[in-house]
């Protein structure tokens, strides 16, 4: 793996080998006793992956260039791949990359000669969050084989439904979509439920906000909740070890009653706990396929090795 771009790189077997990688990282502190510098270029507003890749950065010992596109010479005109190839010519050893496109990858991957972590694409892709959500389920239940597993919301605008479709389906769990009219996405083949139907059947109900800023009309519903979204009477019918996802940001009171949003089945904090040591992970198997740490290296700590 080269670059880290789209949940589709990855056979099951890599993707279970990250997940283990991230609970070793769990377990184990550990630095790279090299010089190594990472560029966090975000172009679209971050909470959780921006701070979450800081985090995991800095826990590996990798000097963080911290990089705000609204105080940059991105608004004197400068292009995304001069941007990041500034930052590759400059010493970053790997790009950790979010922006509005949904494929802004396809004109960086044959210019650049550093690793590229889609860090989210548009409405097309956010490998990263799936793989925290996989490390989640995963934690749960410890298998993805046949669980029966809703997502539900905003899908036509999520690049995290897109992800997390795609790799659940590669991972055998029987995969559903739950969305209010116009919100549904055709080019996604998979069966859609209800919210009432979802929330009696499912394992894992992983709910999505509504992505305002990339629909061209203000949507408007003040039944949401009710119609849509997972209401304290729909918990109520969910299966005992039913568990609840959300990405995050939660828009509170609209996808999700803001009392469920920290209640016993609630793992939305857990996964950002989790996000930080998948990332780990998926830095740590770049930075050692491009030779940037090396095998002398991965002998000293066994943990890097994934
Ligand atoms: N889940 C997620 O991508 O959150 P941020 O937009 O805050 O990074």
């Amino acid at each position: 793996m080269r670059n880290f771009l789209s949940v589709n790189q990855l056979n099951s077997k890599e993707i279970f080998s990250i997940i283990e990688a991230a609970e070793r990282f769990r377990n184990k502190q550990l630095s790279i006793d090299k010089q190594v510098f990472a560029a966090n270029l975000f172009f679209e507003p971050s909470t959780r992956t921006k701070m979450s890749f800081i985090v995991a950065q800095k826990k590996l010992g990798i000097e963080v260039l911290d990089f705000h596109s609204e105080a940059s010479s991105v608004l004197k005109g400068e292009t995304l791949y001069d941007t990041a190839r500034t930052f590759e010519s400059i010493g970053a050893n790997v790009l950790v990359i979010r922006h509005g496109d949904d494929t802004w990858y396809d004109e960086l991957i044959h210019g650049l000669q550093v690793p590229i972590i889609n860090a989210g694409a548009g409405k097309g892709g956010h490998p990263t969050q799936c793989m925290l959500d996989l490390a989640t389920i995963y934690q749960e239940y410890g298998y993805f084989n046949g669980l029966k597993v809703v997502i539900a919301g905003d899908i036509k605008h999520s690049r995290v439904a897109r992800s997390n479709a795609q790799a659940l389906k590669k991972l055998g769990a029987n995969v559903y979509l739950s969305a209010a009219p116009g919100f549904d996405d055709p080019l996604l083949d998979f069966p859609y439920l209800s919210m009432d139907e979802a929330a009696e059947i499912c394992d894992v109900v992983m709910l999505l906000r509504i992505q305002h800023e990339r629909h061209e009309a203000i949507y408007r519903d003040s039944c949401y909740l009710e119609t849509f979204g997972l209401t304290r009477d729909r918990e109520k019918r969910m299966k005992d070890r039913a568990i609840i996802l959300h990405p995050a940001p939660i828009n509170r009171g609209i996808e999700i009653d803001t009392s469920l949003v920290e209640c016993k089945r609630s793992r939305i904090f857990k996964q950002m706990e989790n996000g930080v040591y998948v990332r780990m992970a998926i830095i740590m198997k770049l930075l050692h396929e491009w030779g940037i740490i090396n095998d002398s290296i991965e002998k000293r700590n066994k943990t890097y090795a994934i």
